[in-house]
């Protein structure tokens, strides 16, 4: 199938690994030159040398993007190189697994919205006005299933992810006449650093096996997974690639589960 995305201009926000990565890899796989930024050095170097060897332009730029003043290093050092950015995907975000609404400290909830929200409103707002002058854009923002079917725990980060498919609905319709297609996909439960990192925590803490974390996980905070497992980082990247293409020319929006069948309503 011809995605039409060959030297389109890609940025993805936290992208040296997990989800991000593989979606730069799944457009790298499709010819297009790749943005990549994260705070540490080492993973955007070693994924540098894989797109690099696909033939196609990378630029890989050091930044917290939880600081307005980085978020405009990277768009500014993006549009420098490749003069335009075709398509944004704003997936950096993260979470403390299982915090409690009274543990969550103001200052909790402002660092929980920089990272899952306020880092796409202020990328978004850099990179917006060269898909305007283009006349065509993509914009696809990683939310979660957290943001349609919260839990009781993480409070901040199902709001925030609720804010972000809100704020995609929003843009889409003000956005719908540049050519600028603007929609959300939210995954469930996806095997990455964020969530290996946060059950190897808790296996230390009950002196027991990541694995045996996972299970528990499945039967009693996921039970309705219908798949009964994780997804793999690719299998978000596929429907990320999917709508940044000339095949989803008119979907916009949307907001896209990913989930297994994990959410409950129809
Ligand atoms: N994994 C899941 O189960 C799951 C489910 C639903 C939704 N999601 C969403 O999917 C997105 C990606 O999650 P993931 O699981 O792939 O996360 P991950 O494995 O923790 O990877 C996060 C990436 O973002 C970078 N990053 C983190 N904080 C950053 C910051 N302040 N500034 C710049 N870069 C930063 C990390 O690199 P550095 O640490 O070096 O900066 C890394 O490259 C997030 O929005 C998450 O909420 C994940």
């Amino acid at each position: 199938m011809h995605l039409g995305l060959k030297k389109k201009n890609v940025l993805i926000t936290g992208s040296s690994r997990g989800i991000g990565r593989a979606i730069a890899i799944a457009f790298a796989h499709e010819g297009a030159n790749i943005v990549i930024c994260a705070r540490g050095k080492e993973k955007l170097d070693e994924l540098k040398e894989i797109l690099n060897d696909m033939n196609i332009t990378v630029l890989p730029v050091i930044a917290d993007l939880t600081k307005v003043e980085d978020i405009k290093k990277v768009a500014y050092e993006a549009l420098e190189q490749f003069q335009h950015i075709d398509i944004l995907v704003n997936n950096v975000g993260g979470a403390e697994l299982y915090r409690k609404f009274e543990n969550i400290s103001e200052e909790d909830w402002i660092d929980t919205f920089n990272l899952n929200f306020f880092s796409a409103v202020r990328m978004t707002k850099e990179i917006i006005p060269s898909m305007k002058k283009m006349k065509w854009g993509r914009i696809i923002n990683i939310a979660s299933e957290s943001g349609i079917q919260p839990d009781p725990f993480m409070p901040d980060y199902n709001a925030a992810k609720a804010a972000i498919i809100n704020f995609t609905k929003s843009l889409s319709k003000a956005y719908g006449h540049y050519n600028i297609l603007i929609n959300s996909v939210s995954p469930a439960l996806t095997n990455t650093e964020l969530i290996e990192d946060s059950f190897l925590k808790e296996a230390e803490m009950k002196k027991t096996t990541v694995d045996k974390i996972m299970t528990d996980f499945l039967t009693h905070v996921r039970p309705n997974i219908a798949l009964k497992r994780p997804a793999m980082p690719e299998e978000i990247a596929s429907v990320v690639v999917f709508l940044a293409s000339t095949k989803a020319s008119f979907i916009t929006g949307t907001n896209i589960r990913v989930d297994g069948g994990s959410i409950n309503s129809i």
